[in-house]
């Protein structure tokens, strides 16, 4: 059993390897008591009443609170703030009750004046070490009341020194792993641009002194797209608040009479031995309880992607031509890019209007279908759904359905506007023509990009006083439009792009089957942008492309060292194939035909980040199923003489003897024990130098 209830109030949530309690104290507050290693007794978890040992310290301040509000004696950050319609702006509890449902908790408060009611929910998902928390708000009397912020949920570290472990970014510098520490004061994590962005995550992984395999992690992710505030407070108190929701800077819900606003999940974990282990869970958890089906437990094919190949130039002959190459190197979907729609030469025009160019294709997309059917390959196409250009048939005809401000000019980015989501005609539109693209046409996969944040947050169908509601509307309605096209088209298998990975979030992953994790294809830049992504994100999801090289401001590297980069994830093909060398060609069809092989392993097996280039001067990638093993080294250029490498693979079994092959070359065998305890030598001696490595249980 997950959930256990003690004398006086004291809850107990377990899962395999953690406990999370807390209990309603002597004063009626929820106190948090415990987050950490698995404790069965519940009865060592004491609701003594609390000691309030200074008289000049708020007591509220002081606590580890479950769920503290703006006001009374609180001067901290807290998860809620509300304005009742009488000018009140504090919420003070008391405990109702809770209900029990199978796995879920619900605790149930209610203030003490107004009938306005907080529910806080959890649920264990016991197996993969995540307990979920979310809260709803619900207005039970006839005035309105403003909720200003809403967080998904709290909880608290004790002590102080905590690592906070984040990823800054930008366009083409997406998850750029940082570690930081908390010293006193606030750190902030937010995201004002109506996505998740780039520029932090949703999340959070906080530590001590913790490494890939040892040491304690706490951590936690949001499941939302829109804006987002991550707030780590060091209370002078001997404990960091955490808190994390939808962001609250410029937010404000009108809840009327009898309505109810609910946040979204905040997905919180414990590994008890370093990072490894966190970013399995959260890969099983992944796996087993948020991506969609029926992609869930397929692995994801090999893909071509025409973007860096043409950019907008795509036409019928030459997207023909690349097929027809695609083909050849064994790529299963064909995925053409931007430029394929409306009046679209360039990024200043044709967002919006969903049909296909007629100067470009015209005979329509079935030229490339039917000859993609030839070939036994799938179609895929790329859309910005989101987006219209000033310069399109649809910004003509309804220019008011773009959020603006009615007294100054619109911002553009990339040349484009953002639509207004929170409007029923715009959502309806979109799904229209999205709809019947999909049902005109034989298309099997979209990539739904997105390239601007939301600003002038106004919409022409709201009343002023709901504008600050427009961040949350606009994602709710964005949710609503992959939701409604998933439903309609359950067959096609959608990835998220947000000029990359502007929106790889677990708020997005129930309605997409994988991230186009950045923009950013040199392999280099890549193999530490695809390390920070593997934190907290599954492996499955990360799209990567082998692109050309040497060109257009890219720095020259072997074809070989590119594939076994984007082989470290659900392999692309990015690459003009119309230019490819025989030899090129060659090469690109052996290994496309070795990752069919080996995929399942690298899609749904253990994830073990071996070595770090910044850290161990290469980097080193295993993927397992415990039984095989796949692994990928890199090295960027023999430093001081250093060309040979010992890496340590885990989760080996001790007593079995494995066959080491080197990029397919017979090595000898070596037992689990001493390949994971000894290592395994490899020799890397020249600039971007890179194998692949297999262990294969000799049985
Ligand atoms: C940004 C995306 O991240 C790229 O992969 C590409 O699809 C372009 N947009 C197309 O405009």
């Amino acid at each position: 059993m997950a959930i256990h209830i003690g004398e006086n109030n004291v809850f107990l949530l377990n899962t395999k390897n953690c406990s999370y309690s807390f209990s309603v104290d002597q004063e009626g507050l929820l106190r948090h008591l415990y987050w950490g290693s698995r404790i069965d007794a519940i009865e060592d978890f004491k609701n003594e009443p609390y000691v309030w040992e200074q008289g000049f310290h708020p007591i509220y301040d002081v606590k580890r609170e479950e769920c503290s509000s703006f006001g009374t004696m609180r001067f901290k950050e807290t998860s809620f703030k509300v304005t009742f319609a009488d000018g009140v702006r504090d919420f003070r509890y008391r405990y109702i009750g809770h209900t029990i449902d199978k796995d879920e908790l619900t605790v149930i408060l209610e203030d003490t004046v107004y009938p306005l009611q907080m529910s806080l929910h959890y649920k264990v998902y016991e197996e993969v070490d995540i307990i979920e928390k979310r809260r709803t708000v619900k207005n039970g009397g006839s005035d309105v009341v403003t909720v200003e912020r809403l967080h998904s949920g709290e909880c608290s570290l004790p002590g102080a020194g905590w690592n906070l472990k984040n990823f800054n970014g930008m366009w083409n510098s997406d998850f750029d792993a940082y570690e930081q520490k908390i010293t006193g004061g606030k750190t902030v994590l937010e995201s004002l641009r109506g996505a998740t962005g780039h520029v932090a995550n949703p999340s959070f992984v906080l530590h001590q002194n913790a490494g890939e395999t040892y040491g304690e992690v706490y951590y936690g992710a949001l499941a939302w797209s829109g804006n987002f505030k991550i707030v780590l407070e060091q209370t002078p108190y001997e404990y960091l608040n955490i808190l994390a929701g939808m962001g609250d800077t410029d937010f404000e819900w009108r809840l009327t009479g009898g309505t109810t606003l609910e946040t979204p999940a905040l997905y919180l974990g414990y590994s008890p031995d370093g990072f490894d282990r966190m970013s399995n869970s959260m890969g099983e958890f992944a796996r087993k309880y948020v991506m969609p089906e029926p992609m869930a437990a397929k692995p994801l094919s090999v893909l071509y992607n025409s973007w860096e190949a043409t950019y907008f130039d795509v036409n019928e002959q030459a997207q023909l031509q690349l097929i027809e190459k695609a083909a050849q190197v064994g790529v299963e979907l064909f995925v053409m890019d931007d430029g394929w729609f409306g009046q679209r030469k360039d990024d200043h025009a044709g967002l919006g209007d969903w049909q296909v160019n007629t100067v470009k294709f015209p005979n329509g997309l079935a030229p490339l279908t039917q000859k993609l059917k030839s070939c036994g390959m799938h179609f895929g196409l790329w859309i910005e759904p989101e987006m219209v250009n000033q310069s399109s048939e649809l910004y003509r005809a309804h220019p008011d359905w773009v959020y603006h401000y009615a007294s100054r000019p619109v911002m553009e980015g990339r040349y484009q506007y953002m639509l207004d989501l929170t409007r029923q005609d715009v959502q309806d539109y979109i799904i229209g023509e999205i709809d019947r693209l999909l049902t005109e046409n034989d298309i099997s996969y979209i990539k739904w990009d997105m390239n601007r944040g939301i600003s002038e947050v106004a919409s022409a169908m709201l009343d002023r006083s709901e504008f600050k509601s427009i961040w949350y509307r606009h994602t709710k309605g964005f949710y609503h439009i992959i939701q409604s096209l998933r439903a309609l088209h359950p067959e096609v298998e959608w990835e998220a792009c947000a000029s990359g990975g502007g929106r790889v979030d677990y708020g997005a992953m129930p309605y997409f089957d994988e991230f186009w994790p950045s923009d950013n294809t040199d392999p280099l830049d890549r193999l530490s942008i695809q390390e920070g992504y593997s934190y907290l994100y599954p492996i499955k999801y990360m799209r990567a492309w082998v692109t050309d090289s040497g060109s257009n401001g890219k720095r020259a590297m072997p074809l070989l060292f590119r594939l076994h980069c984007s082989m470290c994830g659900a392999l692309g093909i990015g690459l003009n194939l119309n230019e490819s060398t025989e030899e090129d060609t060659e090469l690109l069809k052996k290994y496309v035909t070795l990752y069919k092989e080996v995929r399942p392993i690298i899609q749904f097996g253990q994830l073990h980040r071996l070595a770090s280039l910044q850290a161990d001067g290469l980097q080193a990638v295993q993927y397992e199923n415990g039984e095989d093993s796949v692994l990928f080294a890199f090295l960027d250029h023999p430093s001081r003489w250093r060309t040979t490498f010992t890496i340590r693979p885990r989760g080996l079994d001790a007593n079995t003897s494995y066959r080491v092959e080197i990029e397919g070359q017979q090595q000898q065998k070596y037992s689990g024990a001493f390949l994971m305890n000894s290592g395994l030598r490899i020799i890397l001696n020249h600039d971007y130098a890179s194998c692949m490595v297999r262990l294969l249980p000799d049985r």
